[in-house]
C-alpha cells in the first residue's frame, strides 16, 4: 500500500479508502495499493468483508487518461487493470463499492469487480470511453451487459452518455442506493452481507440475452452509431466487444475487448480526442490571470436587443438561474423577441428536453423592459443590438450612464472592435467582448474578447460564468473577426474560389462533409445569410489589396437577393421545409462569371478541396497564434470543435495539421502560395516550427513553460 490508498477497520468491516485528488484516477501505483489491501484485509481473520471507497468530491472518474499519451509513445508499457479487478472479484470475502461523484470508466468496471454496489443518490456511473476515442479495456464491455441486460450496456459504452445512480438502481448495476452518510450505510450493508456467497458479476449470464434478440440489437446500434457518431472508430468497436460478451465465454471476451481497446487507443482518432479532454480544460487557464484571482458576483444581469442573439443570450442566463432584463426599443420589438423566446423553449419541451414547470420558472426569469431604469442593479449587460459601430457606441454611452460602477458591460459583436466599443465610455476596464454563437442558447462556445484595457477581473469573471451558463469559455483577442471568424474567412474563400474555378457547389460542401465537418462552407453560408458577409465586405473593401484576388460570386448572388435560406435561394434553393436542392441557375452563373473574369476552368478534386478549405484555416490560425490573439493552438482547436463544426476526432486544425505533419503542410501551403499568389503566402510560425522539426502541441508547452 502506499499513501493513494488506506486501509482502515470498522470493527469487523475493512474500509479501503482510494485518496487520489482530484478525481481519484488510478494512476499508477494506485492499482498495485488497492490490491495490496485487498489481500490483506483477506488475511485477517477479524476482518468479514471490505468497503471500497473513495476520498474526496468521488469515487474513481477512470483510468489515468494523462497515461495514455506514455502508453502509446512507448514511454511506458501498456498496463491492464484486468488482474487487479479478477483480484477484487476473487476475494474469498465480500467487497462493496460504495459510490459518490462519479464512478467513469475503469472506475466503473472497477466497482462491478466488487460484489455489491451501493451509491449516493446523487452519484453517476458511466462508461464514457468512447468520448475519448477508446473503450472500456478494464472488462467494462463483459461485465456490463452482465449486470444491466445487452440493450443498456451497448447504449452505455457506444454514446458515453452517464447514468444517474437512481437509473443505475433500477437497472440492477446498483445495489441500494444510500441517503446520508454513505460510508456508514455502507458498512451496515456490507455487515449484512457478510458471511453470505460473495456473487461474481463475471458468472452471471441470465441478462446476455439470446441470439436472436441479441442481432437485432447490434444491427440498429450499428445503424444508430454510424448516423450519429458519422465518422467515428470506437462506438462501432465498442458494440463489437459488447457482441463480444454475449458470444464468448468471459475471459475469450475480454481478449477481444482488449483486442479492440489497443487498436482504439493507438489510432489518431482517440489521441486528438484526448487531447480535446485536455484542451477543453485548458482553456480555462490564462496566462497572466491566475486561476485562483478574484471574480465579481454576476447576479443579475441585462440584455439590450431582443434579436434572435440577444434573445437567445437572455435564455442562456435565464437557464443558468439568472434574472435578466431584456431591452429593445419598442413593445413591438420586444413582443417579437419574447415571441421567439416562447417558441423557442415550447420546442424544447416538445423534444423533451425541459419540462413544462422548468420552462415557466426560466420565462419569469426574463423580464422585459424598454428603458435602462432598472439597469443601475445589475452586475453584468451584454449588448447584442444590430452589428454597426454608431449604434454600439450610443449604446455603450447609455450603459455607461445608467448601470452601477463594478457593472461588467459586454458586447456580443461578432467583429466590431472591443477598444473602440470601450472608448465610448468613461470605464474601459468594464469593457469585454462576449461572443456567443447563433443559436446562443444551444451553441457550446463563446469567445471572450479581451479589449487592451479590459480588466483582470473582468475577464476572470468572464472566464469562471461561461461554465455556469454551461459554455466553453475561450480567450481571445481583439482582431477583426476575433479568432474564430477571422479564421473562417479565409476558409470560405477559398470555398467560393473553387466554385469559380469550377468545382460544383455540392463537391465542395461534400468533401468538407466527408472530411468531417458537420456541414460544408456554402450551405453554412446560406444558413448563415449570405448578405452578413457581403455588408461587412462592403464596409471593408477600401481595406483590400489592390490585385489581391477576391472572391466575387457571393456578392454577385447577394446582389441578386440570394441571401441563403431566409430568401430560399443562395448556393442552393430551398423548400418550404428548408430542404436544400442543387440549383442549376447557380453553376451555370458561376461558369459565365468565372469566364467573363477570365478564370480558367478545370476538374478539381475532393482531396485539392479539403486541402484548400482546411489548410487555409491552419495558416490563418498559425499567424493568430503568432500575432498573441489566441492564447495557445489548442484554444484555436476548442473553438473550432465547438463553434465550427469541425470534426472533434480530428482534435481541431491546429492538432489535424501536427497529426498529419507540419512539413507535409507547410510544403503544400508553399504549392498553393505558388500557384495561387499572395494570399496563400505560408504564416511564419508555419514556416518556424516546419524548419525547427516542431509542432503546435510542442509551441503551446513551450508557451506554458514562458507564462
Ligand atoms: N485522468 C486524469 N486526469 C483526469 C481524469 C482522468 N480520468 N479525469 C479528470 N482529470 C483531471 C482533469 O484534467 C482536471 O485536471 P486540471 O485541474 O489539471 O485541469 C482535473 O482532473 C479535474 O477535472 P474536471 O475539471 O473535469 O473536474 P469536474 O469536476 O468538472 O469533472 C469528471 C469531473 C466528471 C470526473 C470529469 O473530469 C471527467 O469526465 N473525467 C473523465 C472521466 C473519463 O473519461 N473516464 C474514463 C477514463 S478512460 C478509462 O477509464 C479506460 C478504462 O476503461 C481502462
Amino acid at each position: 500500500m502506499n499513501e493513494l490508498v488506506k486501509l482502515s477497520r470498522e470493527d469487523d468491516v475493512a474500509v479501503i479508502t482510494i485518496d487520489n485528488p482530484p478525481v481519484n484516477a488510478l494512476s499508477p501505483g494506485l492499482p498495485e495499493a488497492i490490491g495490496a489491501a485487498i489481500d490483506e484485509m483477506n488475511a485477517d481473520p477479524a476482518v468479514k468483508a471490505a468497503v471500497v471507497i473513495g476520498a474526496g468530491r468521488t469515487f474513481v472518474a477512470g483510468a489515468d487518461i494523462r497515461e495514455f499519451g506514455k502508453m502509446t509513445s512507448g514511454a511506458t508499457p501498456r498496463r491492464s487493470l484486468l488482474p487487479l479487478l479478477l483480484r477484487i472479484e476473487n476475494s474469498g470475502k465480500p467487497v462493496l463499492m460504495a459510490i459518490h461523484g462519479t464512478a467513469f470508466g475503469g472506475g466503473l468496471e472497477m466497482a462491478m469487480a466488487g460484489h455489491y454496489r451501493v451509491a449516493s443518490p446523487t452519484a453517476q456511473v458511466g462508461q464514457p470511453e468512447v468520448k475519448l476515442g477508446i473503450i472500456p479495456g478494464a472488462g467494462g464491455t463483459q461485465r456490463l451487459p452482465r449486470l444491466v441486460g445487452v440493450t443498456k450496456a451497448v447504449e452505455m459504452c457506444a454514446e458515453g452518455k452517464p447514468v444517474s445512480a437512481r437509473e443505475a438502481a433500477a437497472l440492477g448495476l446498483i445495489d441500494r442506493l444510500i441517503d446520508g452518510d454513505l460510508l456508514a450505510g455502507a458498512v451496515a450493508f456490507a455487515r449484512k452481507i457478510a458471511g453470505n456467497p460473495a456473487p461474481k458479476t463475471r458468472e452471471r449470464s441470465e441478462k446476455l440475452g439470446t441470439a436472436t434478440e441479441n442481432t437485432a440489437i447490434f444491427a440498429a446500434a450499428r445503424d444508430a452509431a454510424r448516423k450519429r457518431q458519422r465518422g467515428l472508430v470506437a462506438p462501432l468497436a465498442a458494440i463489437d466487444a459488447v457482441e463480444a460478451a454475449t458470444q464468448l465465454p468471459f475471459e475469450e471476451g475480454c481478449q477481444a475487448e482488449a483486442k479492440l481497446f489497443n487498436e482504439c487507443l493507438f489510432s489518431d482518432q482517440s489521441k486528438a480526442l484526448i487531447h480535446v479532454f485536455f484542451g477543453e480544460r485548458e482553456v480555462a487557464k490564462i496566462h497572466d490571470i491566475p486561476k485562483e484571482a478574484a471574480v465579481i458576483p454576476v447576479n443579475r444581469v441585462a440584455v439590450v436587443g431582443s434579436g434572435t442573439m440577444g434573445g437567445g443570450i437572455a435564455m442562456v442566463f435565464a437557464n443558468a438561474g439568472i434574472p435578466v432584463l431584456l431591452k429593445d426599443v419598442d413593445e413591438a420589438a420586444l413582443e417579437v423577441g419574447m415571441g421567439k423566446i416562447r417558441k423557442n423553449y415550447a420546442s424544447s419541451v416538445q423534444r423533451g428536453r425541459f419540462t413544462q414547470e422548468f420552462v415557466e420558472e426560466r420565462l419569469r426569469l426574463i423580464t422585459p423592459v424598454l428603458n435602462y431604469d432598472a439597469f443601475s442593479d445589475v452586475d453584468m449587460v451584454v449588448e447584442a443590438v444590430f452589428e454597426g459601430m454608431a449604434l454600439k457606441k450610443t449604446v455603450f454611452a447609455d450603459l455607461d450612464r445608467a448601470c452601477k460602477p463594478g457593472a461588467i458591460l459586454a458586447s456580443n459583436t461578432s467583429t466590431l472592435s472591443i477598444d473602440e466599443i470601450a472608448s465610448a465610455t468613461s470605464r474601459p476596464e468594464a469593457v469585454i467582448g462576449t461572443h456567443f454563437f447563433s443559436p446562443a442558447n444551444v451553441m457550446r462556445l463563446l469567445e471572450i474578447v479581451r479589449g487592451k484595457k479590459s480588466g483582470k477581473e473582468v475577464i476572470a469573471t468572464c472566464m469562471q460564468l461561461s461554465k455556469k451558463l454551461g459554455k466553453i469559455g475561450v480567450l481571445v483577442g481583439n482582431c477583426r473577426g476575433f479568432v474564430g471568424n477571422r479564421m473562417f474567412g479565409p476558409y470560405r474563400r477559398e470555398a467560393q474560389f473553387l466554385v469559380e474555378e469550377g468545382a460544383e457547389v455540392e463537391a465542395v460542401d461534400k468533401a468538407l462533409v466527408e472530411f468531417g465537418n458537420a456541414m460544408g462552407p456554402l450551405a453554412t453560408g446560406d444558413l448563415a445569410g449570405l448578405d452578413v458577409g457581403w455588408r461587412i465586405r462592403k464596409e471593408y473593401r477600401h481595406l483590400e489589396k489592390p490585385g489581391v484576388r477576391q472572391p466575387f460570386a457571393e456578392d454577385r448572388l447577394c446582389e441578386m437577393g440570394r441571401y441563403g435560406q431566409k430568401t430560399m435561394k443562395g448556393w442552393y434553393r430551398y423548400d418550404e421545409n428548408r430542404r436544400a436542392d442543387t440549383d442549376p441557375e447557380v453553376s451555370a452563373l458561376v461558369r459565365k462569371w468565372s469566364e467573363e473574369a477570365g478564370i480558367p476552368q478545370r476538374q478539381i478534386s475532393a482531396a485539392e478541396i479539403v486541402d484548400r478549405c482546411i489548410y487555409a484555416l491552419v495558416n490563418e490560425g498559425a499567424r493568430i497564434l503568432e500575432e498573441g490573439y489566441a492564447q495557445r493552438a489548442v484554444d484555436i482547436d476548442i473553438i473550432y470543435l465547438n463553434g465550427y463544426g469541425f470534426p472533434a476526432y480530428r482534435g481541431g486544425p491546429m492538432w489535424h495539421a501536427d497529426t498529419v505533419g507540419l512539413p507535409r503542410v507547410y510544403e503544400r501551403i508553399c504549392e498553393l502560395h505558388e500557384r495561387h499568389g499572395e494570399l496563400w503566402a505560408p504564416a511564419p510560425l508555419l514556416k518556424r516550427l516546419t524548419e525547427s522539426g516542431k509542432t503546435f502541441a510542442e509551441f503551446d508547452k513551450e508557451q506554458a513553460v514562458a507564462a
